[in-house]
């Protein structure tokens, strides 16, 4: 923490000096010619390009939260079927998985069919929470008992 803030400090001692040195009633020129001094002044101290580094340290750290949390969405049960489950179950028919044709009778309760979700299985991946929150696996629960095979 104490790193953090030293820089920020020699930023802005950089900044009041240069501005200091200049004349009390600048022309435009002069002035931009401050700014100029000041502008290059502050980027050559190291102070100052480590606290750059850290904001974009910060930034990145941000992004990769905010990627792991775009595995979910709030998505419908069938969005979250074709996303998920389609490619092994293709249309809950048997592909790289079985067909879900016995998952009613397999897992009577939601229970624990949420838990075989989860979990996984031999093959089958299980899925968590920052794949699939907990309002989505509602939802597709509810898609999947809805599911009709004919025949
Ligand atoms: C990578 C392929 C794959 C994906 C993706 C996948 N599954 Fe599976 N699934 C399998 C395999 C393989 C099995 C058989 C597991 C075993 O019994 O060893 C299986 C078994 C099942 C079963 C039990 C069926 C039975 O009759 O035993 C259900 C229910 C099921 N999957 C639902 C889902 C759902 C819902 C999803 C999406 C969240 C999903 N699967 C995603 C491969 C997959």
């Amino acid at each position: 923490m104490s790193n953090r803030f030293r820089p920020d400090a020699a930023c802005s001692v950089a900044s009041q000096k240069g501005g200091a040195g200049r004349s009390p009633r600048p022309t435009a020129g002069l002035f931009f010619l401050a700014l100029l001094a000041m502008f290059t002044g502050s980027s050559a101290l190291s102070g100052c390009v480590m606290s750059e580094e850290m904001k974009r340290i910060d930034q990145v750290k941000k992004a990769q939260r905010e990627r792991a949390m775009e595995g979910s969405t709030n998505l419908t049960g069938e969005q979250i079927f074709i996303r998920s489950c389609n490619t092994c179950h293709p249309s809950a028919k048997a592909g790289m998985g079985p067909s879900l044709e016995a998952m009613n009778a397999k897992f009577p309760e939601d229970q624990a069919l949420k838990q075989f979700i989860r979990k996984g299985k031999g093959m089958m991946p299980g899925q968590s929470v920052e794949r699939i929150n907990n309002d989505e696996l509602d939802n597709l629960i509810t898609y999947l008992r809805a599911l009709e095979f004919s025949k």
